[in-house]
């Protein structure tokens, strides 16, 4: 079979991976305050199911494949399962969603087993803001040195994703876009999407609000040449050498081309990241399920794939955070 589409002819070849739920940080837009019961070692699958289902994925249509977490660098021998991924048929590019504090041990390696590409979550350039956001004891050095890490591996285009959180970080909106004028840094600004309850007291900073405090910078033009399978919108400024790219879930939802499935680190497909509505792969998969049989449960998930979330009528899943969903 060469594709699979919803009931919206919405054509589905994007699978996100979380492979774990666990995180070495807590990041305050992620994660709620009193933080997460991590879920118990057997409930997670294992490489070899995660490569049974992404093998009868691909044979749904599937092409793309994001590894996701919490941190999917928390999880150990994470190029194992790379390479496991990179030798099915059908997967044309594998990339990874990281907060990076790992990353400079081991881009090189992924690489190697086949991860094309990497996205690393940095909101602040500031070392005490980053303990901050990331509730953490951990160091921005560590990141800006994986950044540098997976830059030289070739893992590129090595993109940025800053949720611009108002009040916490939006004040470094101009620093983080003018890294891509010079350094060919690729910056994406994400509008804040609230899953996390009370957890932070934030003021909305909308796409078009961040786009009016850019031009200071000067125009952005239009970026064309696709760098990513997701829903950002890209652009550069004149003479820039990096990009800079929107992800609008909040003021202007892009639901109608969605193409994309989750896969929950214990075995639940997800058909939207702001739906409870999950199929449960790992029981059957562990009691015998064959191929056909997977192929037939992911059907049944791309079948009911809602049109859109309602973030706007302030629905917002409770089941469970982002960080068991990989964002
Ligand atoms: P590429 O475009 O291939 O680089 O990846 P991506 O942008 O799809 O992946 P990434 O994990 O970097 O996601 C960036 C941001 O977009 C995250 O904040 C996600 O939560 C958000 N995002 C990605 N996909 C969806 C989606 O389907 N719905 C919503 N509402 N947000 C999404
Ligand atoms: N709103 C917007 N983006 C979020 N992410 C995590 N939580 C939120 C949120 N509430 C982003 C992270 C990461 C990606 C996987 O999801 O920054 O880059
Ligand atoms: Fe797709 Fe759901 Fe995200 Fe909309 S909110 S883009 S339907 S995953």
């Amino acid at each position: 079979m060469t594709g699979c589409s919803d009931s919206f002819q919405r054509p589905i070849n994007y699978l996100r991976i979380s492979v774990t739920d666990r995180c070495n940080l807590r990041c305050v837009y992620c994660m709620p305050v009193d933080g997460v019961r991590w879920l118990a070692q057997g409930d997670i699958l294992t490489y070899e199911e995660i490569y049974t289902i992404a093998r009868a994925a691909a044979e749904l249509g599937i092409s793309k494949i994001r590894l996701t977490g919490g941190e999917p660098l928390a999880r150990s021998d994470l190029s194992h399962l790379v390479r496991m991924l990179a030798s099915i048929n059908g997967v044309e590019d594998i990339s990874l969603t990281t907060n990076g504090t790992r990353l400079g041990s081991c881009a090189a390696e992924l690489k190697a087993a086949g991860l094309r590409r990497v996205n690393v979550s940095l909101d602040t350039f500031k070392a005490d803001r980053f303990q901050s956001i990331t509730r953490g004891s951990h160091s921005i050095d560590d990141v800006l040195e994986g950044i540098e890490a997976a830059r030289s591996a070739g893992l590129n285009p090595v993109k940025i994703n800053m949720v611009v959180v108002g009040g916490v970080n939006d004040d470094e909106l101009l620093d983080f876009a003018a890294r891509t004028i010079n350094d060919e840094w690729h910056v994406r600004f994400i509008e804040f999407m609230p899953v996390v309850g009370e957890a932070i007291e934030t003021k909305f900073v909308s796409v078009s609000e961040m786009r009016r405090r850019l031009e200071v910078l000067g125009g952005l033009e239009p970026y064309l040449s696709g760098i990513g399978n997701g829903p950002a919108k890209y652009f550069r400024f004149a003479r820039a050498k990096g990009t800079i790219g929107f992800i609008t879930p909040v003021s202007e939802h892009f639901c109608f081309s969605c193409n994309r499935l989750r896969l929950t680190s214990d075995g639940k497909l997800r058909s939207c990241l702001l739906s409870e509505q999950e199929v449960d792969l790992k029981h059957p998969l562990r009691n015998g399920a064959s191929s056909d049989g997977l192929k037939e449960l992911i059907r049944q998930a791309v079948a009911n794939k809602p049109l859109q979330h309602r973030l706007a009528e302030g629905y917002a899943p409770k089941d469970r955070p982002f960080s068991q969903v990989g964002g």
